[in-house]
């Protein structure tokens, strides 16, 4: 049994700052806009909203590159602003978590201009920084955003620091006792500030193995898959506890992982009874298609039978560990309409069946913003539309793999992690209503369809399913089957069928849902009391067989 938690009867919601709504018209949102959209959110159902960095940052990594952890960077508010959202926040009963970037920092933090200044110093011994001889690179790891992870230190010909993400985010050295101790000390900072808890960033990457390591190239480059560093990093676990026993135990605050990992034990150490975090993302659908060739080579749509099964089997891994955290987009991904849905097949049933089958998964929702709307992936024409340099990087992978440009742009455009980054669609006004100046990254011009104006008011909407879903959290009634009811799958080996039951201790929820475009039977366990939630017009049934629609999904009480 589950030890029950503040925040496990929560739904979560994922802002990103920049593109979520602008009130100076600067193009860029900020916090005043999402301070004026709070109870937009409130009425949604959302109780705990993370917010993407929003830190001093050069915005290199769109704020995954932090210059200063104390302070709000101007293009997105001022402290003043963070405190009244706090503030609004708990008015509302709802609690803001913040991403805590702590495997790097920027280029231009003051730690790393130190270090720049005095390689031997102590602000040195915060990154890693090697002196190199003969221009040879102390290993071959590929950065996650492409070429190696070293880069010359400034103002010096034979000193090399790593980063393995881009150039300008050099990684922290959580060896040094020292480093670690200003970490902690931030993070108890912002707690004490009455911040409710993080999502913790890039986390697996704090342990490095012996960085003078080099494994066998895998690509034309010479480089290897930084994957190898971090299956080969043993001891995270130890940092991992004395962080968590330094800050969060103190405030019992909600931590959530970005745990990329093929630990077997993963599930036990993070989120189990001692584990470092409350929770972590459940990645599984994510990295499902995914070729470690590049972009190029992955599977653009997964669906069906595939995210049954990635579902399944990690609840199956999860039984009774912990709590994870369902998303089926965020900030990084595509969205989850345009990379669950065959294409072709994306509309409001598909959309609703998609969010009934996931929200209704044991564990934390997480809704991304856009998606209560159904937002979609972006038909980029031209490569210029896009800003992510993650997306930069795998377009120059598929043209190193010999791709036209045309073919290339093809072939990375389904993964882009701009197809989440276009401001969010307000209304049917010039810019969606997300800023009355130019947006920092253009609107998807869809967006005179799929908008909140049109939505919020209308009981067939995307939005309006979500709310029903949200509400269905929170009924009292149901509260305890939806929260903690044990995860058994129906009829598992049924084709394009994701069948569910939820059983609480008093009741018992069944989740049907035929993931294709064609009709399917469903033969019922049991007679039903009550249909709760249906994303058709009508539900068929000829005796104890359901016909389902295509794309279907009902939520039955049994
Ligand atoms: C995480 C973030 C991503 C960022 C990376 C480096 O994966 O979600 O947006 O680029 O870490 O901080
Ligand atoms: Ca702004």
């Amino acid at each position: 049994m589950l030890t029950k938690k503040w925040w496990h009867e929560k739904v979560a919601y994922q802002i990103y700052p920049k593109s979520f709504y602008d009130t100076n018209g600067d193009g860029i949102g900020d916090l005043g806009g999402v301070i004026s959209k709070l109870d937009y959110l409130k009425d949604l159902g959302v109780d705990i909203i993370w917010l993407s960095p929003i830190y001093c940052s050069p915005l290199a990594d769109q704020g995954y590159d932090i210059s200063d952890y104390y302070n709000i960077d101007p293009r997105f508010g001022t402290m003043e602003d963070m405190d009244k959202l706090l503030a609004e926040a708990k008015k509302r009963d709802m609690s803001i978590v913040m991403d805590l970037v702590v495997n790097h920092c920027s280029d231009e933090h003051e730690w790393f201009k130190k270090a720049c200044e005095d390689p031997d110093g102590p602000y040195g011994k915060f990154f890693y920084i090697e002196t190199v001889k003969d221009g040879k690179l102390p290993n071959n790891w590929r950065s996650y955003f492409g070429g190696p992870v070293w880069e010359k230190l400034p103002g010096h010909e034979d000193k090399y620091y790593l980063h393995v993400f881009h150039k300008k985010q050099p990684d922290l050295n959580w060896e040094n006792p020292a480093l670690r101790k200003e970490v902690y000390k931030m993070i108890n900072w912002w707690l004490d500030k009455g911040l409710a808890g993080f999502r913790i960033d890039a986390i697996m990457n704090i342990k490095k193995p012996d960085i003078h390591a080099c494994y066998p190239a895998d690509r034309e480059d010479g480089l290897c898959s930084i994957q190898n560093m971090l299956h080969d990093a043993k001891g995270i676990d130890e940092f991992l506890h004395e962080m968590r026993v330094e800050t969060f135990d103190k405030y019992n605050a909600f931590t959530v992982g970005e745990v990329f990992t093929d630990r077997p034990d993963a599930l036990k150490a993070f989120i189990g009874d001692d584990g470092h975090f409350s929770s972590m993302f459940d990645f599984s659908e994510t990295v499902c298609g995914k070729n470690d060739d590049g972009w190029y080579k992955s599977q653009p749509v997964v669906c069906g039978d595939e995210y049954k099964k990635c579902a399944f089997d990690e609840q199956r891994r999860l039984g009774d560990i912990g709590f994870i955290s369902n998303i089926i987009e965020n900030h990084d991904e595509p969205r989850g309409v345009s990379h669950y849905i065959a294409e072709g097949e994306v509309n409001d049933t598909s959309k609703k069946m998609l969010a009934a089958v996931n929200m209704m998964l044991r564990g934390l929702p997480f809704i991304y913003q856009g998606q209560e709307l159904g937002m979609t992936n972006v038909d980029f024409t031209s490569i210029d539309q896009i800003d992510d340099c993650s997306t930069l990087d795998e377009y120059q992978v598929a043209l190193d793999a010999g791709l036209s440009p045309e073919e290339a742009l093809r072939s990375v455009k389904p993964f882009s992690r701009d197809n989440a980054r276009t401001p969010f669609q307000w209304d049917d006004s010039a810019n969606a209503g997300f800023t009355t100046g130019t947006p920092w990254l253009s609107v998807n011009p869809n967006y005179k369809e799929i908008n909140a104006a049109d939505q919020v008011g209308r009981s067939d909407s995307v939005y309006a399913w979500y709310k029903q879903l949200t509400s269905l959290r929170k009924n009292p009634d149901y509260q305890e089957a939806v929260v903690y009811g044990e995860l058994i799958p129906y009829l598992e080996e049924q084709k394009n069928l994701m069948a569910y039951f939820r059983k609480g201790q008093e009741k018992t929820l069944l989740v049907a849902a035929n993931y294709q475009k064609q009709p399917q039977d469903m033969v019922l366990p049991s007679s039903y009391k009550k249909v709760l939630m249906n994303n058709c017009p009508a539900l068929n049934q000829k005796g104890d067989v359901l016909h389902l629609d295509g794309y279907q999904v009902v939520i039955l009480e049994l």
